[in-house]
Formats: C-alpha cells, structure tokens, sequence
C-alpha cells in the first residue's frame, strides 16, 4: 500500500516536472467587469484541468497610474474605477503575496472575483475566512506601505508591457513582456483549447484536450483565428 503511493507519487512527480508548467500572468483590476468574467468564467473551470501545467501570476493594477513623493516617501496611485479600486488592488496584492499555495491562490482570488463587490473589504474578509487566511495580517499589509509597494511594483510591471497594456485582463504567457495579441483574444474566449494548443507536446496533454467536441471545434473554426 505504502509502496504503491510512493510509486504513484514518484511517477506524477516526473509526469507533471517532464513538461514542466507554463507560466501564464493575468493583469488585472478588481473593478472590472470582463477581469470578473475570464477569471471566474474561463481560468477557474480550466485550473482543474491543467493545474500541473500552470504557473499562474496575478497582477492586479490594470489601467491605473502612480508617482512617487520623494518628500512623503509615499506612493500616489489612480486607478481606472476610482480609489476603492485601488484599495481593492493593493489588498489583492498583499493576499497573494501572503498565499504560499497556488491553489489557495486561484481560490481566493475567484471568490473575491465572485463577490457583490471584489474590492471591498467585508468580501475580502469572508473570503479570507473562507480559505483560512489571517486577515489581521492582510489588511494590516493593505493599508500600510508594505500593500503600496506592493502595488507599486505590479504598477511597475504592468507599465513595462509592450505595447502598454489598454485591454483589461492582459494574459500574457511565458513570462513574456510582450503582448501577443493571438494569444490574449484566445484566452478570453477559449482558455482551455489555448492552454491544449500551447502544450506542444502531445502525450502532456490532458484528457480534457482530446474530449473537446465537434460543437467546440465547429465554434473555433468560425471564432477561434
Ligand atoms: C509630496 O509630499 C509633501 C509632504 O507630504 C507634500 O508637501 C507635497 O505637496 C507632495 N508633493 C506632491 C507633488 O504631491
Ligand atoms: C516558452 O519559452 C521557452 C523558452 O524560451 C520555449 O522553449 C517554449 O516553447 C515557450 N513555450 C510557449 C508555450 O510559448
């Protein structure tokens, strides 16, 4: 018994490292509609299916801007949806940089997606609770310094994208600081058989590409270019 789970360990261990996972970033803001809808709609139903294959990167910032007082030695930020938006991001930031475990993190950030308001701090906190992730902690990081910095450098990040970013979400693979714009129209409509053609090799696909349905390919024939 013991054996044979160290057996299966040891052979998922060297399924999942052959291929290796891909690094996808998601920019995003916490205000806006269409980062609620591909997160909660197109990245979250696929996660199951390609956990091992995904290195996820959430950047929330978005169309948002920020200076530097040198005087205050404060950051100023603005953000596209207003200032609750930027308090949102910046308690964004300080929960992903707490959440060790990625699928704590796709979980927590979809649930706080999912709620009335994504940037407000009652939702945040049920969805704190929720995954068992000390609030003090996060709120204490999002109202202080240590949440602007953090926000500060998403700002730095999401400003060093080429083109500059002007499409919220942004999803940008391989760590890439280009934008490709094939790659971000095919996320947004079909996540899942971008991730399938983006997994070259065939044998580290997963089941779910081989089942995607003659509806799905007929869909793709006429959307997916
Ligand atoms: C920078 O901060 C100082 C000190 O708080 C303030 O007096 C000044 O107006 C600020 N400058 C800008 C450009 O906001
Ligand atoms: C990611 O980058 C690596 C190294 O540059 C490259 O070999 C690989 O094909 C890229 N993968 C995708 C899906 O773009």
């Amino acid at each position: 018994m013991l054996l044979k789970e160290l057996l299966y360990v040891l052979i998922c261990t060297s399924i999942s490292s052959a291929w290796g996972a891909l690094p996808v970033t998601v920019y995003y803001e916490a205000l806006c509609s269409d980062s609620v809808q591909f997160i909660t709609k197109q990245l979250y139903p696929n996660y199951r299916f390609f956990k091992d294959h995904l290195d996820i990167e959430f950047v929330p910032y978005g169309k948002a801007m920020h200076t530097f007082n040198a005087t205050s030695g404060k950051y100023k930020f603005s953000c596209q949806h207003g200032r609750e938006e930027c308090l949102g991001n910046q308690l964004h930031a300080c929960a992903l940089k707490q959440i060790k475990d990625k699928d704590t993190k796709i979980n927590f950030i979809t649930c706080v997606m999912s709620a009335e308001n994504p940037s407000g701090r009652y939702f945040i906190e049920e969805c704190s609770k929720k995954y068992n992730i000390d609030f003090i902690k996060l709120i204490t990081c999002g109202v202080s310094d240590e949440g602007s910095k953090l926000l500060a450098s998403n700002g730095d990040k999401t400003w060093n994208l080429e083109p500059n970013l002007y499409y919220v979400p942004t999803v940008v693979f391989n760590n890439s600081i280009q934008i490709n714009q094939e790659d971000q129209r095919n996320s947004l409509s079909n996540f899942k058989m971008t991730m399938c053609k983006k997994i070259l090799v065939e044998s580290e696909r997963p089941e779910v590409c081989n089942e995607i349905g003659l509806l799905e390919r007929m869909r793709s024939f006429f959307s997916f270019r």
